[in-house]
């Protein structure tokens, strides 16, 4: 239905650390969360077809700040530091929650919450503890298993099912990705595209 939906055009923006650094034109966010190391950045990287738009690293803790990158010229991606991983400075992971939580909890143009996790892991109690606050603070969320790649087509279907049991989510709703290959990236798309509600852009064009 939506499958018309392309990137045209991908633009670093800025970086926050706190609210007031924040664009101020008003347009509509998705954010990308998860642990870190787990390939937010390269995900962003898959989605807008570009290798070098967002940093990535094999170091964990890569991204430590908000980063917005306007999509279209008329939405925003944002890239959120990833939680989670032993070897961060307690000084980064003591920053870490509040300024996400700044962000979740209080971004107006924020449509909904791509959290992503590694298909060779179950949800780990701090994804769990994520996706909970997502759905307590009626949040929409979508889960992504990313480095699909990694795994057989058979393994990756039983990593799915219990990912899906352990979200408390349909198996449909949980997608395979893989930014290496980009399975996964036009069905993610889709779904994204219906937060963004296509028709009222398409509409005022
Ligand atoms: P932080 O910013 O540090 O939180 O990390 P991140 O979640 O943004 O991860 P990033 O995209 O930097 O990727 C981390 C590592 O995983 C890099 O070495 C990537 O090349 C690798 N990686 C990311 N996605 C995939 C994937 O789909 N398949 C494979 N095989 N490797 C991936
Ligand atoms: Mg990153």
């Amino acid at each position: 239905m939506d499958s018309d939906f392309t990137i045209k055009s991908a633009e670093y923006i800025t970086s926050a650390v706190k609210r007031d650094q924040y664009p101020r034109d008003e347009l509509p966010e998705v954010a990308f969360a998860g642990r870190s190391n787990v390939g937010k950045s390269s995900l962003i990287n898959c989605l807008v077809r570009r290798k070098k738009l967002v940093r990535t690293s094999r170091t964990p803790g890569r991204t430590q700040t908000i980063n917005f990158f306007k999509i279209n010229e008329w939405f925003y991606f944002v890239d959120l530091p990833g939680y989670g991983f032993a070897k961060v400075p307690e000084s980064v992971k003591a920053k870490w929650g509040p300024m996400v939580e700044t962000y979740l909890g209080g971004r107006k143009f924020l449509r909904g919450v791509v959290q992503i996790m590694d298909v060779r892991r179950p949800p780990t109690p701090d994804d769990l503890q994520l996706w909970n606050w997502l759905r307590v603070n009626r949040l929409p969320s979508i889960a992504v298993l990313t480095k699909a790649d990694k795994l057989s087509r058979g393994k990756q279907a039983a990593s799915l099912k219990q990912a899906a049991q352990s979200l408390e989510a349909p198996v449909g709703e949980v997608i395979l990705f893989s930014a290496e290959t980009g399975q996964g990236r036009r069905q993610l798309l889709d779904r994204l595209a219906a937060w963004l509600d296509m028709s009222e852009v398409h509409s005022s064009e």
